[in-house]
């Protein structure tokens, strides 16, 4: 396999909202990220996504773009942002961009102007079909509640939307529009970004012709997926998007994809890919139900092995998955991965190290290195988030009662992971001098950066410590390159695997709160991280402590 610039590095998602507010207006911004990239560069860092921070009503936190070539002023200006690709090149990081395409904002000026003429060019740009009274033009649900058609307003069409009605879907069938996107990736590339993540992408090519399907719920609507799984020839407009931008620029670019079939893995990420890796979802979509949020049932330790074990399997040696505990979409990896009441420093770090390790490239979500909660909800107004609150309301119509509807979305609201970084014990977790936009998890008096950087047993010391070995050159190579087989695979609640390249490593997690031995295979030589003070070992069985996790050199 040709070795690529990203193959071994780190990342690391900023949502800027949340991350540092430098003005006390708040709301996290650039001039924030500037002034805590030592914090990330300390930590070993060298990639940083930032969800987007372009102008936007903010209807989907920013995930709704009015303007494709801006900074948004609450987050600061375009030399703010130049300044952070500069500062970053510096200390030999890359500034990765949220490419939010499948759609921009109902704001942006190609709506406004296919609003005014819907015939021309910008009415192109968009999927607009004439309006029928009582009748929408299919029966699809938007992924955030009720149709994906509403009234182009002025006119007699009505326009798609598969997420919020602020979002509009872009026609990617149309070239214009194509170009159109490709010259502001280039502009940007230009600008020295390292590349981009990219949203929702699965979501441009559509079926056509537009049709209804099966209805799946009582609401008599469809899910968009049932219409993206008879989509063909996603391909064409992702391999055109990579030879007109990323590849010459030699970009990273992540992909946002749900959906591929395992037969096109290498299309998406083999050599010369449509992207330079994908995000493993394996176990974030574990589990979910086409009801909602309140019918999802919980994941368990086996459960999250297997996920892991099939997305590496299926994966092999073709190309890099990037993996994830959470994200601005999840809750937080620790209170959901974790079964519950088991949550602490010691199973944190072993969920760490399992997910750490895996072949891939990993990807720390803004406060995952500290072990940050989900946040106690009291009640829906407390939740900011447009899916939580749909979802609220799926739960209520399906008879739960209110209580029964909030535990469900507060176990997977997405706003959990959305609460300001926790920076210190001071007012607001020291993430602003002002009021913050959400409010801050009320543990930040015990979880926080302060407090877990000068405590060598913090959660946050054990991350620095992965990542230090995942760069030590001794190790480096196995960890990047080397093939991952698991090790007593059918053992309950122990999931365990080797990574096997210039060394043989052995990495071990015992996932529940009892004392469980394990036999090593043959003698390890060096013990290179432990959760846990020590390793009791009786010849070559090792009594592993709950949630104990093991690095071996075999
Ligand atoms: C992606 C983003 C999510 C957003 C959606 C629509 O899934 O990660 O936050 O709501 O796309 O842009
Ligand atoms: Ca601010």
């Amino acid at each position: 396999m040709e070795k690529k610039w990203w193959h071994d590095k780190v990342a690391y998602q900023i949502y800027p909202k949340s991350f540092y507010d430098s003005n006390g207006d708040g709301i996290g911004d650039i001039p924030g990220i500037i002034s805590k990239l030592d914090y990330l560069k300390d930590l070993g860092v060298d990639i940083v996504w930032l969800s987007p921070c372009y102008p936007s009503p903010l209807a989907d936190q920013g995930y709704d773009i009015s303007d494709y070539y801006g900074i948004d002023p609450r987050f600061g200006t375009m030399e703010d942002m130049e300044k952070l690709i500069a500062e970053a090149k510096k200390r030999d990081m890359y500034i990765l961009m949220d490419l939010v395409v499948n759609h921009c904002s109902d704001e942006h000026e190609w709506f406004k102007k296919a609003c005014e003429d819907p015939n021309g060019k910008y009415g192109g740009f968009f999927y607009l079909r004439d309006k029928e009274e009582g009748k929408r033009p299919t029966n699809w649900r938007s992924y955030f509640g009720g149709s994906v058609w509403d009234d182009l307003p002025g006119t007699d069409k009505q326009y798609l939307h598969v997420f919020h009605k602020k979002q509009p879907d872009l026609n990617w069938e149309n070239p214009e529009l194509r170009e159109e996107v490709y010259k502001n990736i280039n502009w940007w590339l230009e600008k020295g970004l390292g590349g981009f993540r990219i949203d929702a992408i699965m979501n441009i090519k559509k079926a056509l012709p537009l049709h209804d399907y099966e209805p799946d719920r009582d609401d008599g609507l469809c899910s968009v997926r049932a219409m993206l799984a008879q989509a063909e020839g996603i391909g064409e407009f992702l391999g055109e998007m990579r030879d007109r931008t990323f590849r010459k620029y030699d970009a990273f670019s992540v992909g946002e994809v749900f959906s591929e079939k395992p037969e096109e893995l290498p299309d998406f990420i083999g050599e010369n890919g449509y992207f330079s890796s994908i995000f493993d979802f394996n176990a974030t979509i574990f589990g979910k139900s086409g009801k909602g949020w309140y019918d999802a049932s919980a994941i368990t330790p086996e459960d999250y092995k297997n996920c892991c074990f099939q997305a590496q399997e299926r994966v092999g040696g073709v190309g890099f998955l990037s993996n994830i505990i959470e994200n601005h979409d999840q809750p937080r990896g620790v209170s959901y991965y974790i079964p519950q009441g088991d949550c602490c420093p010691e199973s944190k770090k072993m969920l760490a190290a399992l997910n750490f390790m895996l072949r891939g490239i990993p990807f720390i979500y803004q406060g995952q290195e500290l072990g940050m909660e989900n946040v106690p909800f009291s009640s829906i107004e407390e939740v900011d988030d447009i899916s939580s609150q749909d979802e609220y309301l799926v739960a209520l119509n399906a008879g739960l009662s209110p209580e029964e509807a909030l535990d469900a979305v507060a176990r997977y609201s997405r706003d959990n992971a959305r609460t300001p970084m926790q920076w210190s014990d001071e007012p607001h977790a020291g993430f602003t001098e002002g009021e913050p936009w959400l409010r801050v998890n009320p543990n930040y008096r015990t979880i926080n950066a302060a407090a877990e950087q000068s405590d060598p047993s913090s959660v946050w010391n054990f991350y620095k410590r992965l990542i230090a070995l995942r760069k030590d050159p001794l190790y480096a190579e196995t960890i990047v390159y080397g093939v991952l087989e698991p090790f007593l695979r059918e053992r309950h609640n122990l999931m365990a695997y080797y990574r096997k390249g210039e060394k043989t490593l052995l990495v071990i997690g015992n996932y529940q709160k009892k004392e469980q031995d394990v036999t090593l295979p043959a003698p390890c030589k060096k013990v290179l991280l432990n959760n846990y003070p020590e390793v009791s070992m009786e010849g070559r069985t090792i009594r592993m402590q709950g949630y104990q996790a093991l690095i071996l050199e075999m």
